[in-house]
């Protein structure tokens, strides 16, 4: 099998590199793309040195599977490109995941979604894809009536250049040096935090992180008419989204019935004993490919609510760790196009 790793010199491609070396993803060979200004950089992948190619229409020919981190509008032109010669784009920009015939999938919520894919797939936005691994169960059980969320996200959620701006501001205010102005956020991220993730859009009072996680949440879920609010945080940490969520269920469901639900649900781990202070940080969860489950407890304002504090490695299950694991499913599936070929 050919594989096409698209954005391969980023925050998200690097680790859909390290992914696939550590769950020996099999594949004939791997190929590496990212801008121009990148191409004929040689990195390393596995036992081998790869050398970064840039797309063009000779490129990207030949290739089964392609895995892409590299900005929705490199996904808007390319995707459909690998697509038309043969490959299965899994995508992780947003571009593609309010299309209805784009599946958005979470490898262990919704992988029914991708038995009528049409040759893309999409991966969801990094909060609302750890976020919904602890929430399936509870809908499976009980049902959900309403979310409310906040979130306290990491700056590598934005890529390679928030990482070194956080780092650079943070370095100069212990130095007592002059901090540099930012270039990624609109204010100072070091010591600061900020209620604002991506973008506001004119007229609209939530940002474009917060309408994605509302809307991809009901998306994968598939409850289209499931009352969401969200509040996006950026917090100075370098890896690992934590979120509050008040979660209104359709039956009571007690707290202690909730840790089950979660002790026995793929893809989490509950750490749940505040008194010896013992719950999910964002250091914890980076670089673990479990989303972190904890202070669960009953909403003392609705007997019908809980909240749950989910954190995970914005990298992983945000991003490259759900893109493997959905290339693992169109393998397993006979879902890339190639075998549908031989199968038929
Ligand atoms: N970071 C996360 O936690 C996360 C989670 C979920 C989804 N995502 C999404 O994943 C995508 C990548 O995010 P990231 O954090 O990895 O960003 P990043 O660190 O800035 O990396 C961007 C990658 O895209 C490549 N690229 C940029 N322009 C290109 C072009 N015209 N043609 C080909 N390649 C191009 C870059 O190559 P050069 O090195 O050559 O510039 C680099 O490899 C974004 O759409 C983001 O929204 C990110």
């Amino acid at each position: 099998m050919r594989v096409a790793v698209v954005g391969a010199t980023g925050a998200v491609g690097s680790t859909i590199l390290e992914v696939m070396r550590e769950r020996a993803f099999e594949t004939t060979e791997t190929v590496l793309f990212a801008s121009q200004r990148s191409a004929g950089r040689k990195l390393a992948h596995g036992d081998s040195e790869l050398t970064v190619q840039a797309l063009s229409a000779e490129s990207i020919q030949g290739f089964d599977l392609a895995l892409f981190s590299a900005g929705s509008g490199t996904s808007e032109e390319w995707a459909p490109r690998f697509s038309e010669a043969g490959a299965v784009v899994v995508d992780n920009s947003s571009f593609w995941r309010t299309y209805d015939d784009v599946p958005l999938v979470v490898s262990e919520v919704n992988p029914e979604a991708l038995d009528h894919h049409g040759g893309i797939v999409a991966n969801p936005n990094c909060s609302t894809a750890q976020m919904v691994v602890a929430l399936k169960p509870i809908l499976d059980a009980v049902g959900i009536e309403r979310l409310v969320i906040s979130t306290y996200q990491s700056v590598s959620g934005t890529g390679q250049k928030a990482v070194e701006e956080l780092r650079d501001q943070a370095r100069a205010v212990l130095d007592g040096s002059e901090v540099p102005p930012p270039t990624v956020y609109p204010h100072q991220i070091a010591f600061n935090v900020l209620p604002q993730v991506e973008l506001f859009k004119e007229g609209d009072d939530y940002t474009t992180e917060e309408r994605k996680m509302m809307r991809e949440t009901r998306k994968i879920l598939g409850v289209e008419d499931l009352p969401i609010s969200a509040t996006c945080v950026r917090v100075p940490v370098y890896t690992g989204h934590s979120e509050s969520v008040n979660v209104q269920t359709r039956q009571t469901l007690s707290p202690e019935e909730c840790r089950e639900l979660l002790l026995r649900a793929p893809g989490l781990q509950v750490v749940d004993a505040p008194g010896e202070g013992l719950y999910p940080t964002a250091i914890d969860a980076a670089g673990r490919d479990e989303v972190l489950v904890g202070r669960v407890r009953s909403d003392p304002s609705h007997e019908r609510c809980l909240n749950l504090w989910i954190v995970g490695d914005n990298l992983r299950k945000g991003a490259a760790l759900n893109a493997v694991q959905v290339a693992e499913l169109l393998v397993a599936r006979g879902l890339l196009r190639s075998s549908r070929v031989q199968m038929s």
